[in-house]
Order: structure tokens, then sequence, then C-alpha cells
């Protein structure tokens, strides 16, 4: 570990993942300042650090606690701290839908009801390996829960993974996450230096993201500590972006099959530029063309590879389109404009975000169709820099990548060009039309993880 980073007062899943394929986020609403406190008080003991477990003895169910600002706010934090979170923290993500681009089918009037409003003052999240031990890790907190005065839950929402590491439009998911300075990865996931997954080097090899671009009191990519509004209230702790986005499989299958027919291009080959990604995870940097692009329930690898980047070789995009959603969501070293800049990857370490989210599927709503999508989760140091940056500028537009109103086809929301761009080499770019249907937001929530030593503070009312 390196010097600085105490693992004990550190939640856990944040710097690294459980690995479980079972979560359950309760969404609770608290009445009264001492209602948030007693339960921070009593549940806050027993959340999960990120302190590596003795061999042979994995936990049977996780615990997370994350706070909103208005949950913070509820709980009677002084005003001045309050008023020193960022910006971003503060206003209801409902306001904030606009900048997003969660206007049309992604608005706030089809949000789930509570998530936005103010309602949310924290979120419990359980994990388990077993459904069994989820269930019964559920069935205990909402007992608990119910133990405290003026404490309800306002939502409950499951996740549970699908075979294979896949997401409901059938490509693998969560495998590329940023190598943070000082953290050891479990040694199945052991990122090797040269791995592609921190910050690519002017001289061909990689060096880990630093630690303060996700976790408060380190230091970041600026050379900067941020400990606002207060060290001993943030320090070790993260923001967590709680994103709701529902996925349209049916038309995700006929805008594909559509494409293909348009394009000439075979139907895998549209689903691989459209990611960056083939189905199975394989990077199209890597491997452009392939025969058989493999079948959908194969088994993705362990590692479908991340060492790779964009420039020299494919400044075009002839392999991976420069709006494909894996290259706009982390360009690695593609930001040089025009090789104006030499270490590009510098860029890019400021917009990282780790990743945690997994499917999900609501029970069928009036019209008898499954909802189903990705409770997108992900962990960084500030809101607006990482996680409102990529969405918002390198997703909603294409300006940053020199493509115009071009979206990202995934989760770019409505309006732009409706179109994304695959250049080819035989100079004749094929066209493809976005769907703003196909991922729908269903809400927003921003909260906050605090270090351990926080929380027990925040339980007894340390910072009021
Ligand atoms: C339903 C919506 C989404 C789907 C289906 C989706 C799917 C994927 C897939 C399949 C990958 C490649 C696998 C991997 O690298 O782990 C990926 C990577 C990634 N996605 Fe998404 N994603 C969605 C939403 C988002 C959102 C909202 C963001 C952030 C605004 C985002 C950011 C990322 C990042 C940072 C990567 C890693 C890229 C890399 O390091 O090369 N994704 N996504």
């Amino acid at each position: 570990m390196g010097t600085g980073l105490e693992l004990n007062d550190v939640q856990g899943n944040i710097l690294n993942g459980y690995g479980f394929g079972h979560a359950v986020h309760l969404l609770l609403h608290g009445e009264t300042p001492a209602a948030v406190q007693q339960c921070l008080g009593e549940l806050g003991g027993r959340v999960t650090t990120a302190a590596r477990w003795p061999e042979g003895e994995c936990p049977r169910a996780t615990l997370n606690v994350a706070i909103s600002y208005h949950g913070f706010e509820r709980m009677g934090l002084r005003r001045p701290l309050l008023d020193r979170f960022p910006e971003a923290f503060r206003v209801r993500t409902r306001e904030r839908a606009p900048d997003l681009g969660d206007v049309g089918p992604s608005g706030p009037e089809y949000w789930d009801e509570h998530l936005g409003s103010g309602a949310v003052h924290l979120v419990l999240s359980a994990s388990a390996r077993e459904r069994d031990d989820l269930a019964e890790a559920r069935r205990q907190l909402r007992e608990e829960i119910g133990a405290i005065p003026g404490l309800g839950v306002v939502a409950e929402q499951e996740t549970h993974a699908l075979p294979h590491r896949r997401e409901h439009f059938g490509y693998a998911d969560g495998f590329s996450q940023p190598d943070v300075e000082g953290v050891d990865r479990p040694s199945s996931h052991r990122a090797p230096e040269d791995s592609g997954v921190g910050v690519p080097l002017p001289d061909g090899g990689w060096r880990p993201v630093r630690l303060g671009e996700f976790l408060l009191g380190h230091l970041d990519e600026d050379g900067r500590v941020d400990s606002e509004p207060d060290p001993d209230l943030v320090g070790n702790g993260t923001y967590v972006v709680y994103r709701k986005l529902e996925q349209d499989v049916r038309l995700f299958r006929d805008v594909l099959a559509e494409a293909a027919r348009r394009t000439g291009l075979p139907e895998e080959l549209v689903a691989a530029k459209v990611m960056g990604r083939w189905r199975d995870g394989t990077p199209l940097a890597t491997q452009p063309a392939r025969s058989d692009p493999g079948q959908l329930d194969d088994v993705a690898t362990d590692q479908p590879g991340n060492d790779f980047r964009y420039l020299p070789d494919d400044r075009e995009g002839h392999r991976c389109p420069l709006g494909a959603h894996v290259r706009r969501v982390n360009p690695r070293d593609a930001l040089d404009f025009g090789g104006a800049v030499r270490s590009s990857g510098r860029l890019t370490a400021r917009h990282r975000i780790i990743r945690r989210g997994m499917p999900y599927e609501d029970p069928p709503g009036p019209d008898g169709d499954a909802r189903r999508g990705l409770l997108f989760v992900c962990y960084n140091a500030d809101i607006a820099r990482q996680f409102e940056t990529i969405q918002a500028h390198w997703c909603n537009d294409g300006d940053t990548f020199g493509l115009g109103d071009d979206r990202d086809w995934f989760i770019g929301g409505a309006g732009g060009s409706g179109k994304m761009t695959i250049p080819t080499r035989d100079g004749r770019p094929r066209f493809v039309e976005v769907h703003p249907d196909l991922v729908v937001t269903r809400g927003t929530e921003y909260l906050f993880a605090p270090g351990m030593r926080a929380l027990r503070g925040l339980a007894e009312g340390a910072f009021g």
C-alpha cells in the first residue's frame, strides 16, 4: 500500500470491487436529525471497510453507506460546512437534469418519484455473493431501520449480475477500471504496469492514477489535496453517482439489424463499432476485424484486454471510431489536439471514474413489459470534473473529438446530429442512426460515502 492510505478508514467496494453478483440499495428518509444520526450510530460500525479479508474469510454480506446533501442538511451539519460542499452536490439532480442531457424521454418527469428530489437522505447498500445471503441481509436491515423512530425506506433497488458479466445489451462490462496509486489489486485482477488502466505516458508506459482523484484528502493529478469542506468530514471519503439507466433491449436489437442493413456491415461489427469493443469485451483497438465475433453466451475472458492506446495508429478512428462509447468515456491518449499536447494522458487522468454498477430488472410496468437497465454507480472525488464532464461534454456533445454534434450512441440523450459516424478506410464513412430511447435516465442521486472515522463523528453529531 502507498503511504497515507488507511484501508480501515475507507469504505469497501471503492478501491477494489467486492466482486459480488447481488446487491440491494435501501433509500432512506429521516424525519429528524436524530433519526439519521441514530441510523449511522447503529449501522455505521458494521460498514465493510477496504481492508483485505483474511484468506477464506469472505463475509456473507457487506454493507456500505452514503449520504446525500439533503441527508447532511437533515442531520444538522453546520451551515458553513454545508455551504462549502461543491455546487454539483448541493443542487437537486432534478434541477441539474438539463445540464446532463436528461430531457425528453430522460426528463425528470419520467424519473422514479423519489430520485433527485431531496427525499433520499441515506443509501444503505448490501451486497452478497449468494441471493439468499442478500435476502437475509436485507431482512435484517429493514428490521433495524424499522426500529429507528422517524426513519423510513422510500425505495429499494435490487441489482443482479447477468451471466458472463454482460449488461442487458449483451456486452461484457465493468472490467476497465482505473489503476489507482497505492492500491493493490487482488491477484486475479492484478494490473501489470503496462496494463493500460492507468495514465498513458509519452514513453509508451503507464502509471497509476493519483489516489486523490477518487478519495478526498489525498494528492490528486493536479498536485492538490481536496479536503473541502472539512478534512475530518471528507477525508478518505468519495462522491457517489447513483444513476438509474433504463435500457430498451428490443429496440437495441431492431436498430442494430437496421444499421447493419443500411451500412452493409455485419451486425456484430456495428455492435462493436458503437461500443469500441466486441461484445465479449475484446477491444477494437487491438482487434479491429474478426471472422468469428463469438457467441453472446461465450464467457467473457477474465482480462478482455485493456492494454491499448488510440494514438498514433488510430488517429482517424478506422479501428475504433472517435465516437465509440469507450473512446469517449476514456479517451486515454487521444486528446492531444492534433499532436499539440505531448502528455495528453494527463488531461484524461483528470476525468476518470471507478464504476461499480450492476444490471437491474424491475417488476413489469402497466404495459406488462419488464423494465430493465443498468444501475450505474461510480466513485469520484469531484462530480462536476469527473462524472459530469464525461456525461455532458464527452457523451452529449462531439466537439472535444472533432465530431460536431454527434453524441454517444448509447447515452448521448436526445438532440444532436442524430447520427454516429463510423470512419472507414475506403473513404466512405458509414452513418448509424442514434435512438435517444435506447437508454433513458430514470433518476440520479449524488451521494457522499464518508470514511469510517467521519461516519463515527457524524453519528456523534461532531459536525453540528
Ligand atoms: C446503459 C448505459 C451504459 C452501458 C450499456 C455501458 C456499457 C459499457 C461497456 C460494455 C463498457 C466496456 C467494458 C468496460 O470497459 O468495462 C463500458 C465502459 C465504460 N463506460 Fe459505460 N455504459 C453505460 C453507461 C455509462 C455512463 C453513464 C458512463 C459515464 C458517464 C460510462 C462510462 C464508462 C467508462 C469510464 C468505461 C471504461 C472505458 C475504458 O476505460 O476504456 N458508461 N461501458
